[in-house]
């Protein structure tokens, strides 16, 4: 039997973070996944985390099963956090899920069980992990143009050029904010735009937000998505806590199942239940017990995101200081966007050829289509990747 296994892609964003590792250099610069670091370069446990954790580990009783979809208190949480009262509770289906990622999966599954034809438009660039998972299970998929390569903006009439080619039940996918891989994102008026086009053509919208808090702030991030979710008939939420909690490794997500007719919540709610069981039967629950124990705290939660908001005004600085840097050095405007784009990442526009020149000659590594993650960079690294920039051509 495993003499038949093939071996599979590797993951892009994962095998640059072997390859840093390996990397014998001293001085090397990880631009490559999105993780934050501060200015030591350590991804630190958020402060209402610890405290939380403390909490948890004093008063937990029992670590018998949840449910299969989690701590109900959880999702009511993040319902409150992502959507505010956008939406009435009674239309949400919700469940707990092993991180982003697994909400993503399990809204991918949900997809081909509702509707086997369906088609996931994604934008082109997009997360490299949609794709392979939906390849994964069998299900089509479509692109729509996104970034503006000259611009370094989105090419917003491409997008709904493309987007005029969905068909009625095919699914728009939508990074709620901070675009990941680009860094560029909609502006509200545009977000009405592609509104208005899902209802016009009976489309099903989702958005993976992965980044709230991290772009220009925790309720202005969740924006896009409460009008999405408050405008469209049918709606996928699938939601992360790995970055804006930086709970990475607890594996802290949720998936929401909206409808403007609350008589489809139960079953939504059970299909969902119904694919939490099938994969990994109860969700992880240290996160999302953190998660709550923060978000239902009103100190735990002012500080929270106090930090969060120093986490978001960090990067933005280091944004400016990258662009200023490299209009001294370059003598032009052409990097102004880094300044401009907003979350953990902006895509250089740089080929290939010289991002591997960046990591073999300076040791600075990003993902080959030449995505940085700002978080990991700092007041010192940022001269030195400008130089680098500029050495190397781009
Ligand atoms: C990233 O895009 O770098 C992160 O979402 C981490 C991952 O799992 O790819």
């Amino acid at each position: 039997m495993f003499e038949n296994l093939k071996p599979q892609p590797a993951d892009k964003i994962l095998a640059l973070m072997q390859m840093y590792r390996e990397d014998p250099r001293d001085q090397k610069i990880d631009l490559g996944v999105g993780v934050y670091k501060n200015a030591e370069g350590v991804t630190p446990v958020m402060r209402a985390v610890k405290a939380a954790e403390k909490r948890i580990l004093e008063e937990q009783e029992s670590k018998a099963y949840t449910g299969l979809a989690g701590d109900p208190a959880y999702a009511d949480a993040m319902i409150g956090l992502i959507l505010g009262d956008a939406v009435p509770r009674g239309n949400i289906a919700a469940v707990a899920t092993p991180g982003g990622t697994g909400a993503c999966r399990q809204a991918f599954e949900l997809i081909r069980m509702a509707n086997p034809s369906a088609r996931v438009f994604l934008s082109n660039p997009t997360w490299p992990n949609h794709p392979s998972i939906l390849r994964y299970l069998g299900i089509e998929t479509a692109e729509y143009r996104y970034f503006d390569s000259e611009t370094r903006g989105v090419d917003f009439d491409g997008m709904i050029e493309d987007l005029k080619t969905a068909n009625a039940g095919d699914v728009v996918l939508l990074h709620g904010c901070c675009h990941n891989p680009t860094g560029a994102n909609l502006n509200m008026v545009q977000w009405q735009e592609v509104v208005n086009l899902i209802n016009e053509r009976g489309l099903v919208a989702m958005i993976d937000i992965a980044y709230q808090g991290f772009g220009d702030g925790l309720e202005e991030d969740a924006q896009a998505t409460r009008l999405v979710a408050s405008s469209v008939k049918r709606c996928l939420i699938a939601a992360s806590c790995s970055k804006n909690f930086g709970v990475y490794r607890e594996r802290t997500g949720l998936l929401m199942a909206i409808s403007d007719d609350p008589a489809q919540t139960a079953l939504n709610q059970s299909s969902l239940a119904f694919l939490n069981r099938q994969n990994y039967s109860f969700p992880p629950d240290h996160g999302a017990r953190v998660v709550t124990t923060i978000l239902n705290d009103e100190a735990l939660r002012a500080d929270w995101a106090a930090e969060l908001e120093e986490v978001r005004l960090s990067m933005l600085g280091l944004r400016q200081q990258l662009a200023d840097e490299l209009q001294r050095l370059s003598g032009s405007d052409r990097f102004g966007f880094i300044a401009q784009h907003r979350g953990m990442f902006s895509r250089l526009g740089a080929a290939p050829e010289l991002v591997e020149k960046l990591r073999a000659d300076h040791g600075i590594y990003m993902v080959g289509d030449s995505r940085l993650n700002i978080a990991g960079l700092n007041a010192t690294t940022v001269p030195i990747l400008a130089q680098a920039i500029i050495d190397v051509g781009v």
